[in-house]
């Protein structure tokens, strides 16, 4: 009896491919209802000679069985262990799969490089919303209900009071509100007209600056700003003053810097003056000190604003401002 189960035993042996297979086959022998296992169960009907000859029988039957299948373990697990190495196999010399690798934007790399001069300068970063009232646009600006600038032809209006921001001279007024003097902080951010042109786009950047402390004077202005262009252009371009008017300060200039693109000689783009202008500044006005609450027989201060895509061209020689919203990745890998 013991040997028919032996063979039969050896015969599915033969069968079994893998150790699933395996542990199931020793299940049908030696489990709980496997048929050794029966057997066992038989012996107590067996008269006292006969018990323990078959009980011995029995035993080695199932010592038998269990290191055949052993053994048959040991090699399945070195066989599926094979299988896998080789299906798991890497070919190393095939090419590597790469990921486009993204780059700032140039008006980014700019505006970061702005801000880190600014930064560096001790001033702070503000911020104001794009979304922006009539009053902190023009009104507390001292730009007047029937001043040009608020004409329909350039600002965009959400409303009757609410426009989007035309510049980012509005934070000023936002932060003297919020916070008091002294106040030394940079706003970038973006800011919308309605015009579009080799230079111009509906949406630009702006970075606003404002300063305001006791004693502030004009020479403050002009440290800060030729330090910032000779920091921004190399310390060997030529920085003017040039007599200008905006509403929300006074005295204000225009910044002029030595054209980078021909060595102030005169050329195409600085048509032919030398000059290009960068930026708008001057002396805050008092009225727009009073709007921000704040004393203007105690505090004086300067402010400035300055376009981003300008700077960006100048410092990249781009002739065409509608370039850098053009997402062409020819152009944008070129920097
Ligand atoms: N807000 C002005 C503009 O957009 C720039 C400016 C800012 C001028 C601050 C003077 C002072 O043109």
């Amino acid at each position: 009896m013991s040997e028919d189960l032996k063979a039969s035993y050896l015969a599915d042996l033969q069968t079994v491919t893998t150790l699933q297979e395996l542990a199931q086959l020793k299940a049908k022998y030696l489990g709980k209802k496997g048929v050794v296992t029966l057997q066992l169960k038989t012996l107590g009907a067996l008269s006292a000679e006969e018990r323990p000859h078959a009980g011995k029988r029995i035993n080695e039957l199932k010592e038998a069985i269990e290191s055949l299948s052993e053994a048959k373990e040991v090699e399945l697990t070195h066989q599926e262990l094979a299988k896998r190495l080789a299906s798991e196999s890497i070919d190393i010399t095939l090419p590597g799969k790469t990921t486009g690798i993204g780059r700032a934007h140039p008006i980014s790399t700019v505006l970061n490089e702005i801000i880190d001069i600014f930064v560096r300068l001790g001033f702070s970063v503000e911020e104001g919303p794009e979304v922006e009232l009539d009053h902190y646009n023009f009104e507390a600006l001292n730009i007047p209900k029937d001043h040009p600038a608020r004409d329909m032809q350039d600002t965009f209006y959400v409303s009757d009071d609410v426009v989007l921001r035309t510049h980012t001279s509005p934070v000023q007024v936002r932060v003297m509100e919020r916070q008091k003097p002294p106040l030394r902080f940079i706003a970038p951010g973006k800011v919308y007209r309605c015009d579009a042109d080799v230079s111009h786009t509906p949406m630009f950047h702006q970075v606003e600056g404002l300063v305001v402390d006791t004693h502030i004077t004009f020479s403050n202005l002009k440290g800060v700003l030729v330090s910032f262009v000779h920091q921004m252009f190399g310390p060997q371009v030529p920085v003017r003053f040039r007599p200008s008017f905006f509403p929300f300060t006074e005295p204000s200039a225009e910044i002029d810097i030595g054209c980078i693109l021909c060595d102030a000689k005169g050329c195409r783009v600085c048509k032919g003056s030398g000059w290009l202008e960068v930026m708008g500044a001057g002396m805050v006005n008092p009225k727009v000190l009073e709007f921000g609450g704040i004393d203007p027989e105690l505090y004086t201060g300067f402010a400035f604003g300055m376009g981003v895509e300008r700077i960006t061209m100048l410092k990249y020689r781009i002739d065409d401002i509608r370039l850098l919203f053009e997402n062409d990745l020819r152009f944008l890998r070129q920097f």
